[in-house]
């Protein structure tokens, strides 16, 4: 059994993808597989966390003492984060979710019309559910997110950190195939305050557990 030093902290993350329906037979989503959300639970866990893992759609099975709660779209997602917020010291966004939603889901299946090349989808904004937690006024958790980026990737992380008013954040480069999405290694550059830390490329469980090593002594700093 690895060192309980997570004992007594209660972790609260997300993972997955998120889907967002067209109308009853498709969706919008993207390439995220929950691997990384869910080893980071797992090795909090293991480590004697109390873990809630929120994922979106994925073909993973639970780790052991984790509860976990299922969701499919990004306001379902934001809905379970905040009935699952009170009393978390730690919250980890590892979700890819969707930024942006179609504006009315159709009751019916959308049939092609004869003629029309074109069919337009109104996109609407989903709420930024990390953004939200940076910004909770009261027994606020240490807040740790992610950026997926293909380019600008410290820059656009930096910012991420900044205005989402977060801890941590930790880049993944996902203009390269073998890392990131849907891979089972992975590589990341974690930010915070003035500093950074490198967790070169490994399987996600061991990029984890590097991962909560580092979280877990900034929040005793913090
Ligand atoms: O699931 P895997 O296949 O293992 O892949 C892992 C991963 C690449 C998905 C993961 O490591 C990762 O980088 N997750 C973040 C994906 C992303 O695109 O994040 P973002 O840059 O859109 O968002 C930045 C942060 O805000 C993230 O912590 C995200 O969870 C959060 N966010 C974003 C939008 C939104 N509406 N609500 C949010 O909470």
């Amino acid at each position: 059994n690895p060192i309980q030093d997570f004992a007594g902290l209660s972790i609260l993350l997300t993972a997955g993808p998120t889907r967002e329906s067209i109308d009853p037979v498709r969706y919008i989503t993207n390439h995220s597989s929950g691997k990384m959300g869910f080893a980071l639970a797992e090795i909090a866990a293991k480590r004697g966390a109390t873990v809630t893992l929120i994922t979106g759609p994925v073909n993973l099975s639970t780790p052991d003492r984790v509860k976990r709660i299922d969701v499919q779209s990004a306001e379902e997602m934001f809905t379970a984060v905040k009935a699952n917020l009170d009393g978390q010291d730690i919250f980890i966004g590892t979700a890819a979710v969707a930024d942006y939603r179609v504006d009315t889901i159709s009751q019916q299946k959308l049939k092609k019309q004869p003629g029309q090349s074109m069919l337009n989808l109104t996109l609407v904004q989903n709420p930024d559910i990390i953004r939200y937690v940076g910004h909770v006024a009261q027994n606020r958790p240490f807040v740790i997110g992610f950026a997926a980026e293909t380019e600008n990737i410290q820059q656009y992380a930096l910012n991420k950190l900044v205005t989402k008013k977060l801890d941590m954040i930790c880049a993944n480069d996902v203009s390269q195939s073998h890392i990131g999405f849907n891979s089972d290694e992975n590589a990341l550059t974690v930010y915070w305050d003035n500093s950074q830390a490198h967790i070169p490329i490994a399987p996600k469980q061991a990029v984890a557990n590097e991962l909560m090593t580092l979280i877990l002594r900034q929040f005793h700093a913090s």
